[in-house]
């Protein structure tokens, strides 16, 4: 049997996705990007349908959201036994749901001090939480970030996000960020100079001897918020040493580690948060997506000391909300049992499948990623690794009308991020139609 058996074109978009997308057009604002013309009726697990009935295989996940599949059993019956209850209640109230999930992302954090957590909405809000909570506890307004970077799109966060000039034209920015290179150990914008470990130490050279030194006073610096692994900017995974080498000059500096695992955190790459990795322990986590397996939820996780602002300073209407409680709950445990250890298995078979395949097709010029968060970045040739932009998105338009959602990211990555739930026979045929996808796009 041929790897490329049972592999379909369907005719997409039908009638009826035609129509509802036409509709769309008419009064949705168009700030939306929407490459795919995928409008969906209903999903399970892995698997998504659209409005005519074509059936796909979803290793988006609503991008790293739906962290237990689609529709998750577990958490379907949370949410109708909270629905039953009450929807909402002012935070200026109590309630348990509240609590449990405070006290359970306590458990997770990565950190050995105890922490406080801030619920909202969206990773976007995490990220602003962060922001003002490290203003307030160091006194200084200055901060670090990273070229590549996606934080969100609100004016603090957006002032992070380096990600593509489109997401940043026409907005003002809120003073006080440095960007400095993300450590790529692929293409880096920064090489390692002889002596140096890594790129890493290259970036952190920069750092301390130019930015520090020309720019800059590190007592200046409230935090440096960094992405455990780059998402939008290309699923890159940083060098060995970078985090521990991060962590040092924070110390020395007083300057606080935020990290953004709004797309790599809640067990996505085999362990609750990706920083866990390097062994390394910021002082404030942002997380969002995930966490509640696809309803709106965030949460700031924070070091008990850093915690300093008072009463009032900061607040949210919707934030902690019992329904995305009660989904981040019953995530947690589908995670707590079993779909973790899934996502460290599936993600080494898709990783060493994805570098089989690689021997294939030279257009692949790296396989990386931790657990089910794996990019595969597309090369014009392999020796100049320059970017094959136009490849990689016509990997994921040809994967889409064979049955598979998946999502470019950076310059010419194409992105896995399946549900942590995806069983092997799933990984097999995504693949599958990943390669037969590659196939057709190099042959154009
Ligand atoms: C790392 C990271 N931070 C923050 C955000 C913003 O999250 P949201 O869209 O939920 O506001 C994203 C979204 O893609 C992200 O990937």
């Amino acid at each position: 049997m041929s790897p490329s058996d049972g592999i379909t074109r369907m005719n997409v978009p039908g009638p009826r996705a035609q129509a509802l997308i036409a509709r769309d057009e008419s009064v949705v604002s168009q700030a939306y990007g929407r490459p795919y013309p995928f409008a969906m009726s209903r999903g399970q697990g892995a698997r998504v349908f659209d409005v005519d009935g074509n059936r796909f295989l979803d290793f988006v996940a609503g991008i790293a959201v739906n962290a237990t599949g689609h529709c998750h059993p577990r958490v379907v019956a949370a949410l109708r036994e909270q629905a039953e209850k009450f929807l909402h209640v002012s935070s200026d109230y109590y309630h348990e749901q509240w609590v449990l999930l405070a006290e359970k992302l306590n458990q997770l954090r990565p950190f050995s001090e105890p922490a406080r957590v801030f619920m909202v909405n969206s990773g976007t809000e995490a990220v602003e939480a962060a922001l003002k909570l490290a203003r307030h506890h160091t006194g200084r307004d200055n901060f670090i970030g990273f070229l590549g970077a996606f934080h969100g799109r609100s004016t603090g966060a957006l002032s992070f996000t380096a990600s593509k000039t489109t997401q940043r034209e026409g907005f003002g920015m809120m003073p006080g960020v440095t960007h400095i290179p993300y450590p790529d150990p692929f293409r880096p914008l920064l090489a390692a100079q002889p002596g140096d470990a890594d790129c890493g130490e290259a970036v952190m050279r920069y750092l301390e001897e130019v930015i520090f030194r020309r720019l800059l006073s590190p007592q200046q610096v409230a935090a440096v918020l960094v992405e455990p692994i780059q998402g939008e900017g290309g699923y890159i995974v940083p060098p060995e040493s970078f985090f521990a080498r991060l962590r040092a000059l924070c110390d020395r500096h007083g300057i606080l580690l935020i990290a953004d695992e709004v797309q790599s955190g809640m067990g996505r790459t085999g362990k609750w948060w990706a920083i866990e990795h390097w062994g390394v322990e910021p002082d404030i986590v942002c997380s969002a997506k995930g966490i509640a397996s696809g309803l709106p939820l965030g949460a700031m996780i924070a070091r008990e000391h850093i915690s300093t602002w008072p009463a009032g300073s900061h607040g949210n209407t919707f934030g902690g909300n019992p329904l995305g409680c009660a989904a981040a709950l019953a995530t947690i445990a589908v995670l707590q049992d079993g779909a973790l250890q899934n996502a460290r298995e599936q993600g080494v078979f898709l990783q060493d499948a994805l570098a089989e395949i690689a021997g294939r097709h030279a257009a692949i010029g790296d396989v990386r990623g931790k657990g089910l968060m794996i990019g595969i970045d597309l090369v014009r040739e392999r020796d100049s690794r320059v970017p094959a932009k136009a490849l990689a998105e016509r990997v994921a338009q040809l994967a889409f009308i064979h049955g598979l959602l998946l999502l470019p990211a950076g310059e010419s990555v194409v992105r896995m991020a399946p549900p942590l739930v995806l069983t092997r026979a799933e990984a097999e045929e995504g693949l599958a139609i990943f390669e037969h996808a590659l196939t057709l796009a190099e042959a154009r």
